[in-house]
């Protein structure tokens, strides 16, 4: 089945960027959001990189009016009503995502894939709020949506070829490479990136290091773009608490339990880039 109509369920980090890549990608897109306000401060943070695009002279003007007129934002789940594929990446709460899923499953057409962009959650509950666990799908981003060249897809044990088969085809025409997953705690990169992460904020959390010295081994030493504490305040530390608590919560294994640290900088807000404090001042 050919997707030619897309819908977005959350207009945050990573609901913006989805929209954008696929309006760019020539998708018509519907992009909802709970409330006008936080729907207008997710159009902004869209429209932010594609002024920036402009300026650089990678699109012109007319391509940036030509992909913001694909983009229809709505308040209105009713208008997901003609989408051939619906990615969720409302909060990673399961309550709030097994709602959307019931009301999209009402909403859609029966052709419909429904995707959920969680990165720890379990699809296949996710997929059991609906009647159509077969057409139901993990589509995992990455941060920033529109520069990072990885989608991982999780499939569930009722997932069908024909749903992988479209929502592959899906991922790479907006020029992600592709990777599928098995629906287990946190997939493929999160089970391997966690980890590493949470073990830097130990050893600073033990005094063993800086936080300079830890994230300069990491980059100078392992060629990551960013240091662990560097990408933990980028992707939030709330987010990655509770991606942690999630993974630990299904798996009882150390390697995913939270460092006290990370819990303290949680409760006290900071919680990265976005409160403009984390391991980091960013003020
Ligand atoms: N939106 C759109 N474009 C962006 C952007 C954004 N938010 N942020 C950066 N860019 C673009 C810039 O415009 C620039 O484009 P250009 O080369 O055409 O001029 C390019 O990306 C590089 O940006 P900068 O020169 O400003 O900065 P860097 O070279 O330092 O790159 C970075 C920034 C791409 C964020 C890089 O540091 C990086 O790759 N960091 C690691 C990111 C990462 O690991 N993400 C995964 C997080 S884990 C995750 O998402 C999973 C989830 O489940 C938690």
């Amino acid at each position: 089945m050919a997707i030619k109509k897309v819908g977005v369920v959350g207009c945050g980090l990573m609901g913006s960027g989805i929209t954008q890549v696929a309006a760019q990608s020539g998708y018509d897109v519907v992009v909802s959001e709970i409330n006008e306000d936080l729907l207008n401060k997710g159009m902004k943070m869209l429209k932010g990189p594609l002024a920036k695009s402009v300026e650089k002279g990678k699109i012109t003007k007319e391509q940036e009016a030509a992909i913001l007129g694909r983009i229809k934002p709505t308040t209105n789940v009713e208008d997901f009503s003609g989408c051939d594929m619906v990615i969720e990446a409302a909060v990673e709460n399961m309550a709030i995502k097994k709602k959307v899923f019931a009301d999209l499953d009402r909403v859609c057409p029966p052709h419909a894939v429904l995707a959920t962009n969680t990165s720890c959650l379990s699809v296949t509950e996710v997929a059991m709020a609906t009647k159509r666990p077969d057409h139901v799908i993990g589509t995992h981003f990455f941060n920033p949506v529109p520069v990072m060249k990885l989608l991982e897809l999780v499939t569930t044990i009722v997932t069908s070829d024909e749903t992988l088969k479209s929502t592959r085809a899906f991922g790479e025409s907006l020029g992600k490479t592709v990777i599928v997953a098995k629906d287990t705690p946190a997939f493929i990169v999160n089970r391997i990136l966690t980890p590493m992460m949470l073990e830097a904020i130990r050893v600073l959390e033990a005094g063993l290091a800086t936080r300079e010295d830890i994230d300069n081994g990491m980059v100078l030493g392992c060629n990551h773009p960013m240091g662990p504490l560097t990408l933990a305040d980028f992707v939030g530390l709330d987010t990655m608490y509770f991606i942690t608590e999630a993974m630990y919560a299904e798996t009882k294994d150390y390697k995913f339990a939270a460092p006290l640290l990370l819990k303290r900088m949680v409760a006290a807000g900071r919680l990265g880039r976005k409160t403009g404090k984390g391991f980091y001042d960013y003020k």
